[in-house]
């Protein structure tokens, strides 16, 4: 049989392809022109560097599962990979699997109920210094709370007295690993691996030798990794800092672009706010309140649809592959888009309306055309956590707080996540 090659855009597609940059005012918009115009199997053209993308159900399974084992995660000389060396996001194959075996119990959802107060008293201790009237930009301070959250529940740590001191260095940490010039030339990798950065590393060094010290709790993460005797200091900072990354700043973009999307449809507010207030009353919210919030869920699936914070999965190519008649060549990048997925037309009715209702339990969602966390042995290790730290945060929110949006003027952001820019501006007031 032989092969088809992958169509690449021309000339035309090309110059449309920068129109929907123009219109949708994010590179987001030249891979939906791209999409629509060759399909669901197309190569980027980038220079030097012309990844596959690869959209839908069955291309999502063909990455995840079926050719799993034919495909590498790891790039040597990407900013990544520099950051978090040996973290378990990075590693391939047995490294992978053995050092994902050692973090998944303290991450387990029977683990989730002991972190939910953790989860609503950082955002009350952000929250506490919010004053009536001003604007605030909710990715900041939903940044503050995600941090906060991650150190506690996971590091057994309070991060408040680091929040001011080592702001800079995550916030570096995130743009070091943002797609760059290094995308194109692999020599700027190691640029930008600051001073900053260092200081998160030295932060890691020091409470891993204080827990080593005092054992406390051995069942939280940092915990965990202590009392397997394989992790060194070393392996130990690699899958902390791999949680620094990995699981905050996801958490922050989800829930900024939740709050965005609440505040540009004032009736779904209405009625989320309403959920929260009739089933939590004036308490905080707990575990087994999240089963009586299921429109909070809703909200929350719909705007990780349209705006899912790792918006692809990148891989390459280990040996020759075909896909759907498609020859991928060993040592190709592949990508799977999980945001082209979430907006596909054949999938979803309007795919680029907000209607939470598409997630309402009577409405059945096919495998695979809804996977914001991933699939597969190497999905989303924090996502039953982050499902949990979202409804929590966000129904604390709402219980205490009437939030507006002061900013229409959004866009996605492709960096290490997709991002709300220039932010979510919203005025705050009590209940
Ligand atoms: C809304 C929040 C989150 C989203 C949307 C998200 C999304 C994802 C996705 C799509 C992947 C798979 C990427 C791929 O196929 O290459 C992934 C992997 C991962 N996530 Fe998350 N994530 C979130 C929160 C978290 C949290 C809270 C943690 C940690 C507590 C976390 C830790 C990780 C790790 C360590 C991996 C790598 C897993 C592996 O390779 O085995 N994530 N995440």
């Amino acid at each position: 049989m032989s092969l088809k090659p992958i169509p690449k855009p021309n000339g035309i597609i090309g110059l449309k392809g920068l129109r929907g940059i123009w219109q949708r005012r994010s590179v987001i918009g030249a891979l939906e022109v791209f999409h629509a115009e060759m399909g669901d199997v197309f190569r980027l053209p980038l220079p030097g560097f012309s990844p596959v993308m690869l959209v839908g159900a069955e291309a999502s399974r063909f990455v995840l599962v079926t050719s799993r084992d034919d495909m590498r995660w790891r790039m040597e000389r990407e900013p990544i990979t520099i950051l978090l060396r040996h973290g378990v996001l990075v590693e391939d194959g047995e490294s992978h699997d053995n050092i994902r075996r050692i973090m998944n119990p303290a991450l387990h959802k029977q683990m989730l109920q002991y972190y939910v107060t953790a989860m609503w008293r950082a955002t009350d201790q952000i929250t506490a210094a919010w004053q009536p009237g001003k604007p605030y930009n909710m990715l900041d301070e939903m940044r503050k709370i995600a941090l906060l959250i991650m150190a506690d529940t996971l590091f057994g740590v309070d991060f408040s007295p680091e929040l001011k001191r080592l702001w800079k260095g995550v916030v570096r940490a995130v743009n070091y690993i943002s797609p760059g010039i290094w995308v194109l030339w692999r020599g700027f990798s190691h640029i930008g691996y600051n001073h900053e950065i260092r200081k998160i590393d030295a932060y890691l060094y020091r409470i891993i030798a204080q827990r080593r010290k005092n054992p406390g709790n051995t069942d939280d993460l940092l915990g965990t990794l202590i009392n397997t005797p394989a992790m060194t200091d070393d392996l130990i900072r690699d899958q902390l800092m791999t949680m620094i990354i990995a699981g905050h700043d996801t958490s922050t973009a989800s829930l900024a672009w939740a709050l965005y999307l609440l505040g540009a449809h004032p009736a779904v507010m209405m009625r989320a706010k309403a959920e929260v207030r009739a089933t939590l009353g004036d308490s905080p919210p707990t575990y087994e309140s999240l089963e009586k919030m299921p429109y909070l869920k809703q909200v929350l699936n719909e705007s990780l649809r349209l705006y899912p914070p790792i918006h692809l999965g990148s891989r390459v190519a280990a040996k020759d592959l075909c896909f759907n008649g498609y020859a991928i060549p060993a040592g190709m990048r592949v990508f799977y888009s999980i945001y082209l997925t979430h907006r596909h037309p054949v999938y979803w009715h309007n795919p680029n309306q907000f209607d939470p209702e598409r997630f309402n339990a009577a409405n059945k969602i096919m495998p695979y055309t809804f996977l914001p966390f991933g699939g597969g042995p190497r999905n989303c290790i924090g996502a039953a956590f982050a499902q949990v730290e979202s409804k929590i945060v966000l129904a604390r929110l709402l219980q205490q707080f009437d939030l507006h949006l002061l900013n229409n003027n959004v866009r996605p952001y492709m960096g290490a996540t997709l991002e709300p820019r220039p932010g979510v501006m919203m005025s705050v007031k009590g209940v």
